[in-house]
């Protein structure tokens, strides 16, 4: 009996000898769990990597550091931007302006993606920008950004509907889901009743009106848009300019490029350029920004009309 007892306690016990087999067990189960309810993907993602980054209200839609541009004329390099650090919060209505050739629709193509800056740092909702591709750029965009400029840029052969729901047609939206939104779209603007006019059937202001419908169609946080009443007559850009107001109303950040220093005043901040920097901002609700120096460059400033006078607005 006793030399039973002694055998028996110094044999392993028989839970600690199959544990491993039972833990092996218990991750297959896990594993067959996930892939039953779809979450293999995220599962294969590490518990601190799944996390979204926090993201505060205030945090910036859009966060230039230190962003600079070069091109290349042959032997002769332009700097562009030369140190632009810039931080947009959601809901600002900005105006950028500047002498012509100062920089401003370098920045927002930089601020649109469709350039890609030659330094610095862009996060664009806290995405690192820089870091992705062009496909994963493309489809940020058309997620994020809608793109007003100056010559409209519609399509002369389709119809207002058509072109506002050519963003979706990239986004993947069936047919009849994006002929529904673009008509909600063309309400938004008022030309509910133009929806099957040709664009030279239209005013520069409908046209306008129909290039902001496309822009807002896939509901993006953020519009930009380059002199977009330089094609218009003051009556229209009135006109444009209120549609700009109601859609920031609406929770929209807008962004404007203009040398027009009547647009600005329906801004809620205005950032001014001088030779590929800023040189003054009034911040956010009027709250005055220190701005960093430009970064000294070989061309201290760019050649072209951008050496007009200081404070010159052309
Ligand atoms: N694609 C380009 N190639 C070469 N130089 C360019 C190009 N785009 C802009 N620039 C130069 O960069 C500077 C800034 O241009 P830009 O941002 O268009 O000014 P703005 O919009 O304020 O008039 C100018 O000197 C311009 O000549
Ligand atoms: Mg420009």
């Amino acid at each position: 009996m006793l030399l039973r007892f002694a055998y028996a306690s110094a044999r392993p016990p028989a839970f600690a000898a199959r544990w491993p087999e039972r833990r092996e067990r218990r991750t297959l189960v896990r594993h067959a769990r996930v892939r039953r309810t779809g979450l293999a993907r995220v599962a294969a993602v590490p518990r601190t990597a799944r996390r979204p980054p926090p993201r505060t209200l205030m945090s910036a839609l859009v966060k230039l550091d230190a962003i600079t541009k070069v091109y290349w004329m042959g032997e002769v390099e332009v700097q562009a931007l030369r140190g632009v650090s810039l931080e947009l919060s959601r809901g600002e209505m900005v105006a950028i302006m500047g002498a012509s050739g100062s920089g401003k629709s370098t920045t927002l193509n930089v601020i649109g993606t469709l350039d890609r800056p030659t330094g610095g740092r862009y996060l664009l909702d806290d995405e690192p920008v820089e870091e992705l591709d062009e496909v994963e750029l493309a489809q940020l965009r058309n997620r994020k950004i809608g793109f007003v400029f100056q010559s409209f840029n519609l399509l002369p052969r389709d119809t207002a509907l058509a072109n506002v729901e050519l963003p979706m047609v990239y986004a993947g939206v069936r047919p009849a889901d994006r002929r529904a939104r673009a008509a909600r779209a063309l309400a938004r603007v008022g030309l509910e009743d133009r929806a099957h006019h040709l664009p030279n059937q239209l005013s520069g202001g409908q046209q306008q009106r129909v290039a902001i419908a496309r822009a807002i169609v896939n509901e993006p946080p953020l519009l930009l848009a380059d002199e977009p009443t330089g094609a218009l007559d003051s009556a229209t850009t009135g006109q444009v300019m209120e549609l700009f107001c109601a859609l920031h109303a609406q929770g929209m950040t807008v962004v404007v490029v203009t040398h027009d220093r009547s647009i600005a005043d329906y801004a809620t901040r205005v950032v001014t350029f001088r030779d590929g920097a800023i040189v003054e901002d009034t911040g956010p609700r009027g709250r005055r920004v220190d701005v960093p120096p430009p970064v000294p460059g070989p061309s201290s400033s760019p050649p072209g009309p951008s050496s007009s006078p200081p404070g010159g607005l052309s």
